[in-house]
């Protein structure tokens, strides 16, 4: 891999990524819970084949890792004596951008990079990299930041009382996707700490299956009690009258409420709304796109055929069999009882809400 070594630490840290020594590493999440790998990247190119190929994954998260590929290839420009202007940079920018479609939070976090280095172009060259340093690390500890506020908020809107609930989440959306302990995945630690639920089931989550192999690891660590299941139990377990709350994260949230999330998002929630079960998405602002008027035009990312006719080397189908794999669903704003962020909790929300968010 170019830019890239691969490190085996052998020590589980629930932290996805670190930059240090002028480098990123990257836990190489397509091989958890089984094995500990980090790999580390020390240019952009690099950076942009790990969020593609799934190594790094989750919206927040790899906002994060396009900060630090941007850094990286600041660092390139300069070594090779190449000025730092956004238009040098411009092909990072692109790679990076163009690695993963639908989670906005990777261009977010690229356009706040573009813009600390535009404000900073009357400086020296170094220190427009010090200056751009700082901005990664900010980006990082924002999210750290919203993950706890989200967390206390989401926890607080589940009902405490002598009969604890369980609740329903899809995907993983926990310290492996984000900087921080995580957006739904963090409403469940902060209910389970203070004593609101029973245990959690979790969706598998295929074809990635990012709830068995990392939601399931991730609730191990914590000792909080779950029950992993497959995707089409999830009718059942809704209507056994057992679940108080489906919780699930978010990848791009239009300005009207409706939220693109993981495959199979949608279909929980109107199987909630049938049930009487209540649906929270709970996402940082980043994850927000003001400039899409709605869920038709979120662009939703094609994966190839060949994640869901096989895991690893089984092949499940025929070799050849034609497949389509939208990675993401979009939920209307309708289907949403609370959207939960780190500047507040929307009730229905809807488009004038979402602006309040930002007012
Ligand atoms: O394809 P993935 O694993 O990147 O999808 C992740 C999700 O859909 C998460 O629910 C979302 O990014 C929120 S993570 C805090």
């Amino acid at each position: 891999m170019q830019g890239g070594c691969v490190l085996d630490w052998g020590l589980v840290v629930l932290k996805s990524l670190k930059y240090k020594g002028n480098a990123l590493h990257v836990l190489d999440q397509r091989l958890l819970p089984h094995r500990v790998e980090w790999l580390c990247c020390t240019d952009a190119t690099c950076v942009a084949k790990l969020i593609r190929d799934m190594a790094v994954r989750g919206a927040p998260a790899i906002g994060v890792a396009a900060a630090y590929g941007y850094l990286l290839a600041v660092r390139s420009a300069l070594s090779q004596g190449r000025g730092l202007t956004v238009d040098t940079l411009d092909a990072a920018y692109r790679e990076l951008a163009a690695a993963r479609p639908t989670a906005v939070n990777l261009v977010w976090a690229l356009d706040r990079m573009v813009a600390c280095l535009q404000a900073a172009r009357s400086l020296p060259q170094a220190d427009r990299l010090a200056r751009l340093e700082v901005e990664a690390r900010g980006i990082e500890s924002r999210d750290v930041e919203a993950n706890l506020a989200m967390s206390q908020r989401g926890a607080a809107l589940i009902e405490t009382g002598a009969e604890r609930g369980w609740v329903l989440t899809h995907c993983n959306t926990g310290a492996l996707a984000t900087a921080g302990q995580g957006t739904a995945l963090g409403v469940i630690r902060d209910a389970w700490a203070s004593g609101r639920l029973a245990g959690v089931y979790v969706d598998e989550t295929r074809p990635w299956l990012q709830g068995s192999r990392l939601t399931a690891w991730e609730l191990e660590q914590e000792s909080i009690p779950y029950r992993l299941i497959c995707d089409g139990a999830a009718a059942s377990v809704l209507a056994s009258g057992r679940v108080s709350w489906v919780v699930v994260g978010a990848d791009r949230i239009a300005a009207n409420g409706d939220t693109a999330n993981k495959i199979g998002t949608y279909s929980l929630a109107v199987l909630a709304r049938h049930h009487g079960v209540k649906f929270m998405v709970v996402a940082p602002r980043a994850t927000i796109d003001r400039d899409c008027a709605d869920g038709g035009a979120i662009e939703i990312e094609q994966r190839p055929a060949a994640e869901v006719r096989a895991i690893g080397d089984q092949l499940l189908a025929p070799a050849d069999a034609s497949v389509y794999n939208p990675a993401f669903d979009v939920t209307p704003a309708g289907l949403i009882d609370a959207l939960v962020t780190e500047a507040g909790v929307l009730r229905q929300p809807d488009r004038e809400g979402i602006a309040r968010l930002f007012g």
